[in-house]
C-alpha cells in the first residue's frame, strides 16, 4: 500500500503523504505493478511475486538462547498492526480481507504452524496450510520451532516447546471448550473450526494475539493455577469481535478491542460470576487511570477515534500516529466503557446480548467503521433512536468517539465490592504512618484470588511511596506476593519496589525483565526506573543493555525512547 499507516481515506481525512517521506521505512516500500494491458472489472488475474523476507519487523528470528528450551532456533511472525508487509506482499490494511494458502518447508526437527483452518504435513518436512475464511492481512501468522502439541478439548490443543508442554496442558485442559461454548451461546456460531493455542517464547511482546484458529500466548500465563485465563477468554472473544467483524482502519482500533473487552467480561460473568468479573474490570479501570495520568487525559490518542497520519510516530508528537501507538489502555478500557454505555442505554442485558449477536451476523467477514456500528445500533433499537440517545448532552456518541479524556460513563462495578473492599482496607492499613499490626495480621490474604492481590497492590502503588519501612515489612509479611512467580503480581511488586526506591529488591525488577519481554510489563517498569533515583536509572541502563537483543524490535524502540536513546531502523 502507498500509505504506510495502512489505512485508507476512511481513517484519514487528509491525503496521505508519499510513502517515502514518513518514518516507517523499515516497514518496507510500496510494490508497484504495471499491468500489461487494462483489465475489465471482474476479470481474474494471477500475479506471481518472487520475494525474500529478511530483517523486517514482522518476522522474528530467535537464537536458541531466546527460547524456553534454549536448544534450537525459533521464528514467528507478528502482523498486527502493520508489520506483515515485511512478511509477504499484501494490501496491509484491515479493510481488505482474503483467504490464503501456504506451503512451508522447514528443516528436520522443526514444526510449522499457521493461523489456518486446515493443515497437513507432507513429505520432506513440508506443511501445507489453508485458511478458507476471508481474513485481513494482520491475522496471517506463522511460527516455526521445536514444538509439540497436546489435546485440551474437542476442538483445541496447545502447542509449546517440549519443556513447557506439560505445564501448558495442565493450565488449560478442559477449560477452553467451556469458554467457546459460552461465547457461541452469546455471540453466535464459532466459525473458525479449531481453537488452538501456541505458547510463544518468553520475548513475545503481547499477552495474547488472536491469530484465527491459533491464538499466540505469552508463556507468562502459565501460572499453574489458571489465574490468568482472562487473557485466553479475551483472545477467544476476538473470534467474533475483530476476526469476524473487523475495524476497517487502525484509527478505530477500539472497535476490535473495546467490543472484545466487553465480550470477554460477558463470558467471564457467565463462567465466574459478576463479583469476580467486576473485580477484574476494576483492575482494568485502574490501568486506564494510570495510563491517562501518565499521558495526560487530553492527549489526542486518548480518544476512541484517532487520526492515523504518516509523520513522526510517537506519543510526544501528536502530529503523526503510528498505528502501533494505538496499543494502549484507551481503546481497551474506554472502549469497554462505551460499549457498556450502549448496554446501559438498552437497559436489559438479554436484549443487548441479542443485539451483539445480530451485529456480528450483520457484519461478519466485513471491515467496518464506528459509524456502521452506531448506525446499526440505532437501527436495531428504533425507540432509542427516536429518543435521540446519540445526542444526550455530555454523552453524545460524537463526544465518545472524538473527545479525549476520561470516559463520561463508567459501568457499575459494585458487584465486585465484596472482593475489592477488603483489599482497599488492607492497603489503607499499610499506608498508615504507625502500622496497626494487629489489624493487619487479622486479614488472611492466603485465601485471596490473584486479582484481589493485584487490586490490593494497585492500591498500595497508588499510595506509594509509603512511610519509611512499611514496604520492607509488607515484603516480609507477604512472601506470597513479594516472591510470587505470577507475572501480574511480579509486575505490580516491581512497580512498588521502584516507586518506594527499595534498592534491596532491585534484583527482582532485573530478574523479571530478564525472564520475559511483554510490552505491557516492560514499558511501565522502564518508565518507573527512568523517573526514579540515580540508582534506578542505572538499573534501567544495565538491564536494557543486557536484554535489548532479546526484545521484540518494537519494544526495543519504545524502551530506547523512554531512555532517551537513539531509535534506529
Ligand atoms: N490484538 C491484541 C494484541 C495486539 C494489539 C497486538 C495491537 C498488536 C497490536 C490482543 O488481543 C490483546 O489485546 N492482548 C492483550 C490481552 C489483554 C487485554 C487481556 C495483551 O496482550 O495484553
Ligand atoms: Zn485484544
Amino acid at each position: 500500500p502507498a500509505d504506510g499507516a495502512g489505512d485508507g481515506p476512511a481513517g484519514n481525512p487528509r491525503q496521505p503523504l508519499a510513502f517515502e517521506s514518513h518514518p516507517f521505512t523499515s516497514y518496507g516500500s510500496a510494490l508497484h505493478i504495471d499491468l500489461p494491458q487494462p483489465l475489465r472489472a471482474g476479470q481474474l488475474l494471477t500475479i506471481e511475486i518472487d520475494y525474500e523476507a529478511g530483517e523486517g519487523p514482522g518476522v522474528c528470528w530467535l537464537a536458541p538462547e531466546q527460547t524456553a528450551g534454549k536448544q534450537k532456533p525459533y521464528m514467528y511472525t507478528q502482523g498486527q498492526a502493520v508489520l506483515n508487509r515485511s512478511f509477504f506482499p499484501c494490501f496491509d490494511t484491515p479493510s481488505v480481507k482474503s483467504t490464503y494458502s501456504a506451503t512451508v518447508k522447514v528443516p528436520e526437527g522443526f514444526t510449522a504452524v499457521m493461523s489456518a483452518t486446515s493443515w497437513e504435513k507432507q513429505k520432506d518436512n513440508t506443511f501445507v496450510f489453508k485458511m478458507s475464511q476471508p481474513i485481513p492481512s494482520y491475522l496471517i501468522a506463522l511460527a516455526v520451532g521445536d514444538i509439540v502439541s497436546a489435546e485440551v478439548g474437542p476442538r483445541s490443543r496447545v502447542w509449546a516447546e517440549p519443556c513447557l508442554i506439560e505445564a501448558a496442558k495442565k493450565e488449560y485442559d478442559g477449560v477452553i471448550e467451556e469458554f467457546l461454548v459460552v461465547g457461541e451461546k452469546l455471540f453466535g456460531p464459532y466459525v473458525w473450526g479449531r481453537y488452538d493455542i501456541l505458547f510463544m517464547p518468553p520475548s513475545f511482546p503481547f499477552g495474547g494475539m488472536e491469530n484465527p484458529c491459533l491464538t499466540f500466548l505469552t508463556p507468562c500465563l502459565l501460572a499453574g493455577d489458571r489465574s490468568l485465563v482472562d487473557v485466553v477468554i479475551h483472545e477467544i472473544s476476538h473470534s467474533w469481535f475483530g476476526n469476524l467483524v473487523t475495524n476497517a482502519t487502525w484509527g478505530e482500533f477500539w472497535l476490535n478491542e473495546g467490543f472484545t473487552m466487553y465480550a470477554q467480561r460477558r463470558i467471564s460473568t457467565q463462567v465466574y460470576g459478576s463479583a469476580y468479573t467486576c473485580l477484574e474490570a476494576a483492575t482494568g479501570r485502574a490501568l486506564l487511570r494510570q495510563h491517562m495520568d501518565s499521558t495526560g487525559e487530553q492527549h489526542p490518542l486518548n480518544r476512541l477515534r484517532v487520526v492515523i497520519e504518516p509523520g513522526d510516530c510517537c506519543w510526544s508528537s501528536p502530529a503523526g500516529v503510528n498505528p502501533d501507538d494505538t496499543y494502549n489502555e484507551t481503546p481497551y478500557e474506554k472502549g469497554f466503557c462505551f460499549v457498556s454505555y450502549l448496554a446501559h442505554l438498552v437497559g436489559d442485558q438479554s436484549k443487548f446480548d441479542a443485539f451483539l449477536q445480530a451485529y456480528v451476523n450483520r457484519f461478519k467477514f466485513q471491515s467496518i467503521t464506528a459509524d456502521d456500528t452506531l448506525g446499526f445500533f440505532l437501527e436495531y433499537f428504533p425507540e432509542l433512536k427516536e429518543k435521540g440517545v446519540d445526542s444526550i448532552p455530555g454523552l453524545e456518541f460524537d463526544r465518545w468517539l472524538n473527545t479525549p479524556g476520561w470516559p463520561p460513563f463508567l459501568p457499575d462495578l459494585s458487584p465486585g465490592e465484596q472482593l475489592m473492599r477488603p483489599a482497599e482496607e488492607l492497603a489503607e492499613l499499610w499506608a498508615a504512618d504507625g502500622l496497626n499490626m494487629e489489624a493487619i495480621e487479622a486479614v488472611d490474604i492466603m485465601a485471596w484470588r490473584t486479582y484481589q492481590l493485584v487490586y490490593f497492590l494497585d492500591k498500595v502503588l497508588q499510595k506509594s511511596p509509603l512511610p519509611e519501612g512499611n514496604v520492607e515489612r509488607l515484603s516480609k509479611m507477604y512472601p506470597k506476593i513479594s516472591k510470587s512467580q505470577n507475572a501480574e503480581l511480579r509486575l505490580r511488586w516491581c512497580q512498588i519496589v521502584l516507586k518506594n526506591n527499595l534498592e534491596a529488591e532491585y534484583s527482582k525488577v532485573k530478574d523479571f525483565l530478564h525472564s520475559q519481554g511483554k510490552q505491557k510489563y516492560t514499558l511501565p517498569l522502564y518508565r518507573a526506573m527512568w523517573g526514579g533515583s540515580e540508582s534506578a536509572r542505572a538499573l534501567a541502563m544495565e538491564t536494557f543493555s543486557a536484554t535489548a537483543s532479546q526484545l521484540h524490535i518494537n519494544v526495543q524502540n519504545y524502551v530506547k525512547k523512554i531512555l532517551g536513546l537513539e531509535v534506529t531502523g
